[in-house]
């Protein structure tokens, strides 16, 4: 076997029978990006999104709802630093987060003429147009830079601060995407002014999974300032702050060790099993977020069912979920779609159900032995909790 070495990867070389040659190569790639909490981000005097470049030019994608809110003063804020901005509001929804949206934003990528490396896309909205400009930046030129603003509370805590890209494909949830790192992600929880309450809602849906499975304080503080992160819309920041934090901090530090998704047992995959049909079902009826919320309630049903928690935990986690203003059950959530859920889980988890299962607030295991039975009588429990509320 001989051995090439390059600069930073090693090709090995076998001479196999018969004079024939096989080349292995074995390269490693690392990643890194930071997010950011950046207060006010297009104030004049904030001057982090330049990171440091006066002479490049800004390609911007923005979220048409943010830019009515938001595009003049984020013009002005480019104006005043003189540079030079193409500015491209799109309207967004899961009907258009298609691989044609893709397509169109390439095409105009291509007229402006983008450098291949220092003009990062900056993309500004929630989490379906960060999706489709992540699944933009990797592919274009195989992979160009951006820089994330998130301005929901799913994509603040979730949505915007990891690695995934992705858009529906027929009747399938992110069915296309990949893996591709933004440079930046600045957290500017001023954006949640304008988010109406049912979209705080649904982004306290994924705050709660973190909650539920790796967090008790959070999940404890959840329950004691429910009210109040919904009505000042995060913008308290003795409560607000806290809970921010340690969401995008527990979502990170399940994402960093896992970032490819090479390991198929994520704790972050908790309500996340049966909601994808559910939320595929249901639009545009359903939120993201909400459909992760039924999921979770019967999630729980079922570790409940099988003396995984108390029933006054579960009661806890299903009381939170109402005070979140998030639903617990819902009329396309039936055994059959349950079912069917869990036989598309299996494909995506690579053969196993990987089912992660709350073990107590705060914790979870995962399960790979779920049974069509107890899918049934944990359906038929949530629905009589449903009744008897
Ligand atoms: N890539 C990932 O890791 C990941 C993680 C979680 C969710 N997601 C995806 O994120 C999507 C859901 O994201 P979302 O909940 O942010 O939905 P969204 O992007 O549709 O935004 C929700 C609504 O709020 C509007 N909006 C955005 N910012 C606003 C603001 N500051 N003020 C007023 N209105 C505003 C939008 O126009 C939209 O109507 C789903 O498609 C889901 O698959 C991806
Ligand atoms: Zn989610």
């Amino acid at each position: 076997m001989t051995k090439y070495n390059t600069n930073s990867r090693t090709v090995e070389l076998e001479v196999e029978d018969f004079g024939k040659c096989k080349w292995h190569v074995e390269a490693e790639k690392s990643v890194q990006y930071t997010v950011l909490e950046s207060y006010k981000l297009f104030d004049i005097e904030n001057r982090d999104i330049l990171l440091g470049h006066l002479n490049s030019r800004r390609f911007i994608i923005i979220d048409e709802q943010v830019n009515i809110r938001y595009g003049q003063r984020i013009e002005e804020y480019f104006d005043h630093y003189n540079l030079e901005c193409r500015f491209l509001p799109l309207e967004v929804s899961e009907q258009t987060k298609t691989i044609q949206t893709v397509l169109q934003l390439v095409e105009e990528l291509d007229n402006f003429g983008l450098l291949r490396r220092n003009e990062p896309i900056i993309a500004i909205g929630g989490g379906v147009l960060l999706d489709i400009v992540g699944l933009v930046a990797s592919l274009y030129r195989r992979g160009v830079p951006y820089i994330r603003v998130p301005t929901t509370l799913m994509a603040l805590i979730d949505a915007g601060i990891g690695v995934k890209t992705g858009v529906n494909f027929h009747t399938h949830k992110n069915r296309i995407g990949t893996y591709h790192a933004p440079q930046i992600t600045f957290i500017d929880k001023n954006f949640l002014k304008t988010l109406d309450q049912r979209h705080i809602c649904n982004g306290l849906a994924e705050i709660l999974k973190i909650g539920i499975v790796k967090d008790r304080t959070l999940f404890n503080l959840l329950e004691k300032y429910s009210t109040e992160l919904i009505t000042s819309k995060f913008q308290n920041p003795k409560i607000s702050d806290v809970i921010l934090q340690r969401s995008i901090g527990g979502m990170l530090e399940e994402l960093e060790p896992n970032l490819w998704e090479q390991q198929l047992y994520r704790l972050m995959d908790f309500g996340h099993s049966f909601s994808p049909k559910l939320e595929m079902s249901a639009i545009p009826k359903l939120l993201h977020g909400e459909a992760v919320a039924v999921d979770m309630a019967f999630s729980t049903v079922l570790a409940a069912e099988r003396n995984l928690i108390s029933t006054t935990d579960r009661d806890r986690i299903l009381r939170l979920t109402r005070l979140l203003k998030l639903p617990t059950t819902h009329k396309l959530f039936t055994p059959s779609l349950l079912f069917d859920s869990m036989h598309e889980i299996i494909k995506h988890r690579d053969g196993l159900q990987r089912l992660p299962l709350p073990i107590g607030i705060g914790q979870a295991d995962f399960f790979n032995d779920l049974t069509e039975q107890e899918i049934e009588a944990a359906s038929d429990t949530l629905q009589k909790l449903k009744e008897n509320e």
